[in-house]
Order: C-alpha cells, then structure tokens, then sequence
C-alpha cells in the first residue's frame, strides 16, 4: 500500500521537510535540481508527487494523493470540500492583504459604496473582503506579478501574500489592510483516510508532533 503525499517546490516544500523527518521519512532528491515530478523517499511505501500549489487540494480530493501540504489561501480559493484538514502545521507562514501605490488614496477609494478595481489571484478572499465592508469591487483574475497592477493602471489594489514585504517594498506599493494570516495545513482525501487508516495516523501524529512553536 502506497502513501503518497503531495507537495509544490518551494516554502512549502522545504519547511515540510522537518515534520517528514519526524515521520521517520526522507525525500532521496532535491526538487531544485531533479527534474522527476514523483520523488522517491527512504521508505518504499511512501512518495512524494510535485504538483503547483494551487493544484494541491484537487489532487488529494481526487485520490490523485492521499495527504497534501497547502496553505489556508490555496484552500479558501478551493474551496476545501471532500477534505479532510486534521492539522493546521504553523509552516510557510504570510499574510494576504490589500496594498496600493504609494500615492493612491485608499481611505477615499474604500468609503461606503465606493467602486475599487482589485487584481489579485484570490478571488474569493478579495471578494468576501470587499463585500463585508460593502465596497463594489471589480475583480482582475491574475496568476502571478499581482505588484504590476498598480503601477500599470490596471487595478487600483492588490489582494496579494505578504511575508516580509520586500516584494512591495522593491515595487513602491504600501500594505493598507491585512486581510488574514496564512500558514500551511495538512488536507487528506477522506477515502484513503479510511483504507489506508494506519499508516495515515502515524504520519498524522508524527506531523502533529513536530509543529513548529510560534
Ligand atoms: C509571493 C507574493 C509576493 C511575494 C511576497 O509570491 O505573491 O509576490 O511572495 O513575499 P515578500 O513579502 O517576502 O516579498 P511567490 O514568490 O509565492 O510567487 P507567486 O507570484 O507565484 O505568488
């Protein structure tokens, strides 16, 4: 019986590796230098598929694999049905907020009734945020380089991660609100949860046994 967990390159990739070692489990190939999309690990019963962040969540809803590292923005986005989410891991911490030019008056733009253009990646965090405050707001479906928006006149705002905030910082942008804190959790298709009930459990407990204190 095969485990396999799915992961994207990158934060998420590296700061899992700790609770996998807590697993007793070690991934046998660097994912910056292999080009392999199925990762071969100490333990012959599990192995690790890279997938794109945002696809995460459908391959573990659909068996594609059996647990899956994402964060809590991939899974709003998603939408999380059919997952099993035992475990928020404290990993791959950021923020979502909204950030504007430096010279763009925001305060005025979010009045009441107000119309706002946001381009962001996350529709539905930007969507739900927006509404609360009953701002009309247009949404831009981008897929990456959200920072260009602003200075291009495409979008007034940005609904973007934040981790240190160099990347605004680089771009002239101002962080204006902070929508939520982000970290990565551990989602289980609910079908293998039942077939393969063991060894999931172990990996499970081991993971909850190695979150990373704030
Ligand atoms: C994220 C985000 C920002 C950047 C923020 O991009 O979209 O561009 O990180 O990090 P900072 O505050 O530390 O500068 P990421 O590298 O995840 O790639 P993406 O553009 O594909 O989202």
């Amino acid at each position: 019986m095969t485990i396999t967990l799915a992961l994207s390159k990158g934060r998420i990739f590296d700061e899992t590796l700790p609770l996998l070692a807590a697993a007793g489990i070690e991934v046998l190939e660097d994912p910056e230098k292999s080009r392999k999309l199925i990762l071969p690990t100490n333990r012959p019963d599990v192995q690790v598929v890279l997938v794109r962040a945002t696809d995460v969540p459908t391959y573990v809803e659909y068996g594609g694999a059996d647990l899956g590292v994402t964060g809590k923005d991939t899974l709003i986005e998603h939408g999380g049905g059919g997952l099993y989410q035992p475990l928020d891991l404290n990993i791959a911490r950021c923020r979502v907020s909204v950030a504007v030019r430096h010279d763009f008056d925001y305060a005025h733009a979010v009045r009441q009734g107000a119309r706002l253009k946001a381009a962001t990646k996350y529709t539905s965090i930007a969507r739900d945020f927006f509404a609360a405050k009953g701002v009309h707001v247009d949404l831009i479906k981008l897929y990456g380089s959200m920072e260009l928006a602003p200075l291009t006149g495409l979008a007034d705002t940005i609904v973007d991660l934040v981790s240190t905030g160099n990347t605004l910082k680089a771009n002239r942008l101002v962080e204006v609100e902070r929508i939520m804190d982000i970290s990565a959790r551990l989602v289980v298709n609910q079908a293998a949860l039942k077939l393969k009930r063991e060894p999931i459990r172990r990996i499970i407990d081991a993971f909850a046994s190695a979150i990373p204190k704030d």
